[in-house]
């Protein structure tokens, strides 16, 4: 296990849902609870392709709710590994509108950390991610200096 990578492309996932009326919050918008669901299911199937084992979600952090959704609206979420721990793998989760001629608007951004857990539920190894582009590259940057804030954040006990 230790020395086996997947690319960032092996763990990417799309999904699509329609917003319909079981979804809508009192103000007929998209009700964020069902989004973050969405999300953390995204980001839980993710983390699965990379590490191909039971995980679980331990935060999800810059949670970023940019512009609501409406009834009838094409939602479309994609989530990928961008970086890995021992044991921990952030993803990236973006969440977009998409119109009729394909043009997608983003409306959330989401950063949630999984951990792989053995079969005695304890967090195990994680593989390596393979870097293959300049964006991922800058995300891997990007992502150790929220992994500091993080620890930070727990070891200040919020
Ligand atoms: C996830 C869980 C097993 C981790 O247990 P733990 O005792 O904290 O384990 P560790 O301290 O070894 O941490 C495991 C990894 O999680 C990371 N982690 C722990 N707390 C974290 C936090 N608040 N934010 C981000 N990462 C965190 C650690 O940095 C470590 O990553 P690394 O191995 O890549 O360095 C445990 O916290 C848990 O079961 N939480 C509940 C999860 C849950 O029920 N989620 C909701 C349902 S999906």
């Amino acid at each position: 296990m230790e020395t086996e990578s997947r690319k960032v492309s092996d763990s990417a996932v799309e999904t699509v849902h329609i917003v319909r009326p079981n979804h809508l919050n009192n103000s007929g918008r998209l009700f964020g609870g069902i989004l973050m669901q969405w999300i953390d299911e995204v980001a839980a199937l993710a983390a699965k392709r990379h590490c191909r084992k039971n995980v679980t979600t331990v935060s999800v952090d810059h949670l970023h709710f940019i512009k609501g959704a409406y009834p009838k609206d094409d939602i479309v979420i994609k989530g990928r590994v961008t970086h890995v721990g021992n044991t921990s793998m952030e993803v990236k989760v973006d969440t977009y509108v998409e119109d009729e001629n394909g043009e997608r608007t983003l409306i959330n951004r989401a950063y949630l950390t999984e951990v792989a857990l053995g079969h005695d539920d304890k967090p195990v190894k994680v593989p390596r991610l393979f870097l293959e582009t300049e964006e991922e590259r800058q995300e891997w940057v990007k992502a150790e200096k929220r992994r500091e804030l993080r620890k930070l954040q727990k070891a200040g006990g919020f």
